[in-house]
């Protein structure tokens, strides 16, 4: 649903030649549904990928595609100073090494150099070029200079093969541009300490107990609260996400590793956000080799039970806002509020889990906010990172544990 972030908001959208050019048309859908007048740039070779008709009829506005015809105005000047934003996506090896450089032969290069706005570059391309020395120094120069990059994606290539190049998601782009015209930086000042996806509780060297948490709904949290101005620490279980930008990831697989890295920085941290879904259950024995089929006796598998995470870090807290999440399959509420109480919690955020609406796994999450002596608050099905958005409206409004700072921190209590 279209939310008309940036009306009023001018942005220039640079193509360039990239196979991913195509995905450009769908940004630049995005980008006028949120509201924004923008204006294409296309490159000469990412007029061999798409057609400036396409994006002319779309955007409503003509493309400009070289220096020279038409433009006695010098467009490309005028252009870049009406412009809250100069958006090169796709952006190519060449397109980010010319602009590194400072060359201005063609339309693009020549905005980039008269701009005053912020640049915002998507890059795109093989796996292998994105990693080559040659194309990263290309991004720290730029990014040095204050240019904002959105890293490509993990995936399948055009070139058939895995690896990190693919375009970032449209939406993770909007997102972005969001963020940069409308810096809401009611965050600033908070650290927060994230946790998100599974934790996985080995078996032998191969097999392992686990669950199907994907992360999302944290990561999302991770990327709301680096963009609202947070200083952020995500401590994540194995999960396929990128971390988002300017977000200090900390990988761990067990619940074990997970409660080390969340302890570790708990003082350091205003909010705890304990959105993992942390195994309940770990094998009494873990074998060092892989266990045969002959092998195998019922006794084998024997269990016992994680630490609690949230109960011990709230025996310990002291100044901090604390939020869990509780997946449920049924009484929601109920279930929900047991936990608000016995983890001594200031919010529960209650999903639904297993069924059609399963919170796990899926790009999109209703749920319910439980807070003490408050009724119940339920929030409709959303994408988890416009619901992540809102999670930290209502958290923000969560009076600081100003009794827990007496009780614990005494010497003598
Ligand atoms: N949690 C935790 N440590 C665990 C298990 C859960 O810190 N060993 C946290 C979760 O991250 C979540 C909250 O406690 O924020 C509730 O987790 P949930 O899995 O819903 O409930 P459990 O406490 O594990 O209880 P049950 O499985 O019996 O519903």
């Amino acid at each position: 649903m279209p939310n008309f972030q940036l009306a009023g908001k001018r942005v220039v959208l640079a193509v360039t030649g990239s196979i991913a050019a195509y995905k450009a048309i769908g940004l630049l859908r995005l980008l006028t549904q949120s509201g924004a007048t923008v204006h294409v740039v296309m490159t000469e070779s990412a007029t061999q990928f798409v057609a400036p008709l396409t994006f002319e009829v779309l955007s409503g506005l003509p493309v400009t595609c070289d220096l020279f015809s038409g433009h006695q105005d010098m467009k490309h000047l005028s252009l870049t100073k009406q412009a809250d934003l100069l958006l090169v996506a796709p952006c190519t090896s060449n397109t980010l090494a010319r602009l590194a450089l400072g060359l201005a032969d063609d339309v693009l290069g020549t905005m980039a150099l008269t701009v005053q706005c912020p640049l915002m570059i998507c890059p795109a391309m093989d796996g292998e070029m994105w990693s080559h020395p040659t194309v990263q120094a290309h991004a720290e120069t730029l990014r040095n200079r204050g240019a904002i990059m959105i890293e490509p994606e993990i995936g399948e290539l055009a070139s058939g093969q895995w690896g990190q190049g693919r375009l970032a998601h449209e939406d993770t782009i909007l997102t972005a541009v969001e963020a940069v015209l409308h810096p809401q930086r009611d965050w600033q000042g908070e650290r927060v300490l994230i946790s998100a996806g599974p934790t996985q509780e080995p078996i032998d060297p191969v097999r392992f107990f686990s669950n199907g948490s994907s992360g999302k709904m944290g990561y999302a949290l991770a990327e709301a609260a680096i963009y609202r101005g947070a200083e952020v620490v995500l401590v994540s279980g194995p999960t396929k996400l990128m971390c988002p930008q300017g977000v200090m990831r900390v990988p761990v697989i067990t619940a074990d590793e997970m409660l080390q890295a969340l302890t570790a920085r708990f003082n350091w941290a205003t909010t705890l956000i304990m959105a993992a879904a942390v195994g309940d259950f770990r094998p009494k024995l873990v074998l060092s080799q892989k266990l045969k089929k002959e092998q195998w006796t019922d006794e084998m598998l024997l269990l016992e039970r994680t630490p609690d995470i949230l109960l011990r870090l709230s025996a310990q807290r002291t100044h901090q806002r604390m939020i869990g999440f509780a997946a449920e399959t049924e009484n929601l509420i109920e279930h929900g509020k047991a936990k608000l109480k016995s983890k001594q919690l200031d919010m529960v955020v209650v999903n639904q889990v297993g069924g059609d609406h399963s919170a796990f796994g899926n790009d999109f999450n209703e749920v319910i906010l439980l807070t003490p002596n408050v009724a119940p608050h339920p929030i409709s099905r959303m994408p988890k990172r416009q619901l992540a958005d809102i999670l930290l409206d209502h958290i923000m409004t969560l009076p600081l544990p100003s009794s827990a700072v007496q009780t614990v921190s005494s010497p003598t209590s």
